[in-house]
């Protein structure tokens, strides 16, 4: 068996543990002598894997009593119109915090449903950086205040959430499970599954259960969070296969010791990089430094003309994915949970070597 180091930005790495767990699974999953993809998803066996994950879940991230933890289709993309759809109604004003690609598209789905107040921008410097807070924008009146706490093109992080009591929502996708988070600041969280939860075709809704209220009688029945809430998240034929891996994930972060674990993981992971990234002056990460991504790390060569050479080498050595998205350019290295720490130092490595060789 052979298995590279994937710095794949999404779908991305899964632990080898859970890919294993699958391989055995697959044709006699729980002794039921057929495959998850082959049971109902009403039946005995999957609704206990159904209410196991969510408990898990509700372990890993501490999520209150009062919150909903919804499993639905249609990715984060859908969640930006099902935001709008379920808390705003068309007289409504909602705030915007825009500092990368995914909260602007996020804002540009809003603008269909409500009026959108941007109360901050990065694209000024290439979505760099997060705007001080106190130079914000925001309505007096918003229905809510939406952020993307992880920027995955340009690699951009929130150390912080914002003062104040207004609605908070997030797009979680590429920081959920990287660290433990006070859930209780949202009222609605929402992540696609392909970066730490498991494979694409899932995605995570974790809303405070007053907000499942709020969503006008007219909205298509898919489209409204609380059918899901009302319907343990079954309210048509989910996505199965996904979901059981999503439930073999979880277990597999509780047996790691669950998120305080993963975050000095990540944390150290992320610093190591960052670090050799500016010991060099052949490398460097155009992200402030007090907002880099622990999870997303962008990184150009001062050359651009090598880029094709590094990224034909670094494969060479069985370091994939390492293109950078084509709006930033150089390389981007995504260290979600299932990248090991002994890829990053691979990566540090071949960083190295390839400085020597061509600078
Ligand atoms: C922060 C963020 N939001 C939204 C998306 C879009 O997610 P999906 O493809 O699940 O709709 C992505 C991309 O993968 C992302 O990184």
């Amino acid at each position: 068996m052979s298995r590279v180091h994937n710095f794949s930005a999404g779908p991305a790495a899964l632990p080898l543990d859970v890919l294993e767990t699958i391989r055995d699974d697959i044709p006699d999953w729980e002794g039921t002598g057929m495959s998850v993809m082959e049971v109902s998803h009403r039946g005995k066996d999957f609704v206990a894997l159904a209410a196991r994950a969510e408990a898990n879940l509700r372990k890993l991230l501490t999520i209150p009593d009062d919150y909903a933890v919804l499993f639905t289709q249609g990715g984060a993309t859908l969640q930006m119109s099902m935001v709008p759809m379920n808390l705003a109604s068309p007289k409504d004003t909602v705030d915007y915090v825009v500092t990368g690609s995914w909260g602007k598209k996020a804002a540009g789905e809003a603008r269909k449903f409500c009026s959108v107040n941007i109360a901050a921008d990065a694209s000024d410097q290439n979505f760099t950086y997060i705007p001080d807070e106190s130079a914000w924008q925001r309505s007096d009146n918003a229905a809510y205040l939406h952020l993307t706490p992880n920027e995955t093109i340009a690699g951009v992080e929130f150390h912080f959430l914002p003062s104040g009591d207004t609605t908070l929502i997030g797009d979680l996708s590429s920081t959920i499970l990287s660290r433990p988070i006070d859930v209780s600041r949202y009222g609605v969280i929402y992540a696609g599954a392909q970066k730490n939860i498991g494979p694409a075709g899932i995605t995570v809704v974790i809303a405070r259960n007053d907000l499942l209220e709020r969503a006008p009688a007219n909205l298509p029945h898919l489209m409204t969070w609380k059918a899901y809430a009302e319907s343990d998240s079954m309210t048509n034929t989910p996505p199965t296969f996904a979901w059981y891996v999503a439930d073999l994930v979880f277990r597999h972060l509780q047996k790691l010791g669950g998120l305080g674990a993963m975050g000095a993981i990540n944390e150290r992971k992320a610093q190591k990089l960052y670090a050799a990234i500016d010991a060099s002056d052949f490398y460097s990460n155009p992200v402030r430094e007090d907002c880099r991504s622990w999870m997303n790390v962008p990184f150009i060569l001062a050359d651009a003309s090598l880029d094709g050479r590094f990224l034909e080498g670094s494969a060479a050595a069985e370091l994939t994915n390492l293109k950078g998205h084509r709006s930033v350019g150089g390389m981007r290295a995504s260290i979600y949970n299932a990248v090991p720490e002994a890829a990053v130092d691979a990566l540090i490595d071949f960083m190295a070597e390839f400085e020597r060789t061509n600078g």
